[in-house]
């Protein structure tokens, strides 16, 4: 294997240290930061990844609210969560996990979140804020992905960044966050799509790859630029009957072959995944100062 690894693990450690000394800091002078975690309905993945949100909570010194409602609740029930979150104080931050089951309409929930407590970055004032370059919650897995690339020292400056996935959640703010005027950023940014045609011709343009289309070992070898830098933002359970959960899990990247040709490359799992998680709890730290004007 010729790739550098891109470890994300690490990095978000070293957040989580900074992160840890500040928090200390605040609870010396009394203030403690918040988090509500909503799950709705019994998704496996979801579960996990909600779990893994609350226990970083206690791990750093952030007071965890974890809410868990049947996957049968209607949508009035869940925004009437919504707003007893938003006039308790002790809660700073609001993460209601996606996706939401069907009878229940993302964006209205997503809309009922007080912009000061959107640590996910979702509500549209937030993207509003985004888009035009001011200071807002930026959404945790796109942020995640832009700190990773500049703390492991391949900053998307000046670079053709090709994203492939046009999600809510990731391609379609990472894309906004790149293609700011500002340090970090400044990338020359193409997104990609189901429906792109002559993908491979996009791809293969990339300094930067950023694959986040949802489809196990979507990107193989021949459809990236020699020395190129890869990030694999899939989260994909693939069956396998001889581990004893019964799946493995897979980027969206063939990693065995592309990581023979990339100069660097962000694992599944340990790459995008713990930068998701640390931002979350830097935007709740963000979110408790605001609210308490420090
Ligand atoms: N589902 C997948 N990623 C996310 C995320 O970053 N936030 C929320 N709320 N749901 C998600």
């Amino acid at each position: 294997m010729k790739a550098k690894i891109i470890d994300g693990k690490l990095i978000a450690n070293q957040i989580k240290t900074e992160l840890i000394q500040e928090i200390e800091k605040l609870e010396i002078r009394g203030f403690t930061p918040g988090l509500a975690t909503v799950l709705v309905g019994e998704d496996p993945a979801s579960n996990a990844y909600v779990r893994m949100k609350e226990k970083m909570c206690d791990e750093i010194g952030i007071q965890n609210f974890g809410y868990r409602l049947s996957g049968n609740t209607t949508e009035n029930e869940l925004l009437k969560l919504v707003d007893d979150l938003k006039n308790d104080h002790k809660v700073h931050g609001i993460l209601v996990q996606l996706p939401l089951p069907k009878q229940i309409n993302e964006q209205n929930v997503i809309n009922a979140i007080p912009v000061f407590k959107d640590v996910d970055g979702f509500h549209p004032t937030n993207w509003g804020k985004m888009m035009i370059g001011e200071e807002s919650f930026l959404p945790c897995t796109p942020a995640g992905i832009q700190e990773l690339l500049i703390r492991s020292g391949y900053s998307p400056e000046n670079k053709n960044v090709v994203i492939v996935g046009r999600s809510k959640i990731v391609g379609l703010p990472l894309a906004n966050i790149l293609i700011q005027k500002a340090p970090g950023a400044n990338a020359t940014v193409t997104v990609c799509h189901s429906k792109t045609q002559n993908l491979a011709e996009h791809t293969k343009r990339a300094d930067i790859l950023i694959a986040a289309i949802g489809i196990p070992e979507f990107i193989t070898a021949d459809m990236i630029a020699e020395n190129s830098i890869v990030i694999d933002v899939g989260v994909n359970r693939v069956e396998a009957p001889e581990k004893k959960r019964g799946y493995r899990l897979v980027g969206d990247v063939n990693f065995e072959a592309v990581a023979k040709k990339a100069k660097a490359i962000s694992p599944v799992p340990g790459g995008v995944g713990p930068m998701t998680i640390i931002m979350l709890m830097r935007n709740t730290v963000k979110a408790m100062k605001m609210a308490n004007k420090l």
